[in-house]
């Protein structure tokens, strides 16, 4: 997480004033912000320059993200978010510890309870947050296993009063649980045309007239080419990683 991914950002202008609004309510305000969007429209980028702003404003990040081959192992993505955190376990009520510890395959108790597990995560990050505030990040969360996103999203519709910022990402087009979650959703639009010009100009510069046009138009998403004489979508999805590419 680096302040260059700030400076590398474009046309997010709106996304980051969120961003800085959430952070600047820390360490009296929390709040939880879900940002949803295409493949490749740069979900994961914003939540890099979330990081690099919180680490500038001494804010602790904690982070985990979503991977496919993880989302069948109940708490594996609760795990990899709260590792660094988890000396504090014992601070935690014995039921709520018992829970936590046993959803991670520690402890006699089998654990794993829904609720307990929520409230023993909110509990261990507030305690945290106390200390230090903190940017808690989930990336593609709807790769992560559900009951560490349910834990994720109790927390989440919570914080209102921690010194906690909940951020996600979620892929459009996997499912609509995401609604679910109850939490605040922005939907990221894919840039303009003269931010994706921008972009391109400052990560692929040089590029020959009718290529460029071509990659503005894959970051642009949706456009048209031609095979059999008929106009086809070449870019059925955002393309900001494709064009870059
Ligand atoms: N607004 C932007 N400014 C600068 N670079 C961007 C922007 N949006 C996307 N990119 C670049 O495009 C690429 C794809 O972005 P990113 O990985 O954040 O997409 P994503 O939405 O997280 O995709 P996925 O759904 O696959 O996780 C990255 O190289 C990223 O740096
Ligand atoms: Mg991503």
């Amino acid at each position: 997480m680096s302040t260059t991914a700030t400076q590398l950002l474009v046309g997010r202008d709106l996304e980051l004033r969120l961003l800085v609004e959430a952070l600047n309510g820390l360490p009296d305000h929390g709040a939880a912000l879900v940002f949803r969007g295409e493949a490749g429209i740069g979900k994961t980028v914003l939540l890099e320059a979330a990081g690099g702003m919180a680490t500038e404003r001494g804010v602790r990040v904690l982070y985990t993200a979503g991977v496919a081959s993880e989302s069948d192992l109940p708490f594996s993505g609760l795990h990899r978010l709260l590792r660094p955190v988890m000396e504090r376990a014992d601070e935690l009520a014995p039921a709520y510890r018992s829970a936590l510890l046993g959803a991670f395959g520690i402890g006699e108790d089998p654990g794993g309870d829904p609720f307990l597990v929520g409230l023993a995560t909110l509990d261990l990050l507030s305690r945290q947050g106390a200390s230090q505030p903190l940017l808690v990040m989930a990336d593609d969360l709807h790769w992560i296993d559900a009951p560490s996103r349910d834990a994720i999203a109790f927390v989440g519709r919570r914080v209102e009063s921690d010194p906690i910022v909940l951020l996600v990402s979620w892929r459009e087009g996997h499912g609509a649980e995401v609604g679910e979650l109850g939490l605040a959703e922005y939907v990221l639009d894919r840039l303009s045309d003269s931010d994706s010009s921008a972009l391109l100009d400052a990560r692929a510069p040089g590029l020959p007239d009718g290529l460029r046009a071509r990659r503005v138009a894959g970051i642009r998403g949706g456009w048209q080419g031609r095979r059999d004489g008929h106009a086809v979508e070449c870019s059925p999805r955002a393309g900001v990683r494709r064009a870059l590419g």
